[in-house]
């Protein structure tokens, strides 16, 4: 990591993985920029950390408006830099894809898809301007195996595959990393908690998944990790 703190940004960080890595990061002494819908447990954050005289700068943001994730990009980069965007907010609704309603289809390719591409789109300039940085997406297991239940989130995550990977090819002459991680089951509150007391044994921990965003972030300023597939040793609920 270099001498100066490196910025941040974490969406979807009042929650499961983002959380986790927001704690896991600004234990690295890096500067945290946590955002979510959710103020009040972004805030909770804080609460944690204080024992270890650390925080993180809370800045709430709904990544389904790219006016509010323009607005709270504007925001961290007044008092700021963004060197790392952590592109994790997401959600599921485990229906067919019969079941779904629109408002359903909508929200999920708002959230996992279009605002993914919007925090991208809002830190791209300063990151040019920069010399460089590391773009970090939580897409998922879908994007590797089929599974039924999961025809809204299994588009939004390609979708995102195929942005980044496209992405990847244009900003390498700009230093800037795209890297990929695609976790399988991970005991977080997207799932019910009926799944996670049945199967938490075997599920991975978001703890576990912070530390390998960490890892990923602090490589060799040479070396892109592009794509990282994590799995339960069991495999696949
Ligand atoms: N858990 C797994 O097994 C698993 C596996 C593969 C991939 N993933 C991916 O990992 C990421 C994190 O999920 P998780 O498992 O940690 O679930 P989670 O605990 O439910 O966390 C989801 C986070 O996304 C945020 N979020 C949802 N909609 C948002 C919006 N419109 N704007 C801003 N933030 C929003 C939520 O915060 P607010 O409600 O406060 O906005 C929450 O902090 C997701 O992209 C998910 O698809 C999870």
């Amino acid at each position: 990591m270099s001498k100066e703190k490196p910025g941040v940004w974490i969406t979807g960080a009042s929650s499961g993985i983002g959380r986790a890595a927001a704690i896991e990061f600004a234990k690295t002494g890096a500067k945290v920029f946590a955002s979510g819908r959710r103020a009040a447990e972004l805030d909770r954050i804080n609460t944690e950390l204080d024992s270890d005289k650390i925080s993180v700068e809370v800045f709430p943001c709904n990544v389904a408006s790219h006016t509010n994730v323009d607005q709270t990009v504007k925001k961290i980069l007044a008092n700021g830099k963004i060197d790392c965007l952590i592109n994790n907010a997401g959600i599921t609704s485990f229906k067919l894809a019969e079941e779904n309603s629109i408002n359903e289809i909508n929200d999920i390719i708002q959230t996992n898809l279009l605002g993914s591409i919007y925090a991208i789109k809002a830190v791209l300039p300063q990151m040019i301007s920069n010399g460089g940085g590391a773009i970090i997406n939580i897409l998922s297991v879908v994007t590797k195996k089929t599974f039924t239940k999961s025809s809204i989130y299994s588009a939004s995550k390609f979708g995102l595959l195929g942005y980044t990977n496209s992405l990847r090819e244009e900003v390498r002459k700009h230093n800037i990393k795209v890297i990929n991680v695609i976790p399988g089951a991970t005991a977080t509150p997207i799932w019910s908690k009926e799944i996670r007391n049945q199967f938490s044994d075997r599920m991975m921990t978001a703890e576990d998944i912070a530390r390998v965003l960490v890892w990923a972030y602090l490589q060799k300023e040479n070396l892109v990790t592009e794509e990282l597939l994590l799995r339960p040793i069991e495999g696949d609920l």
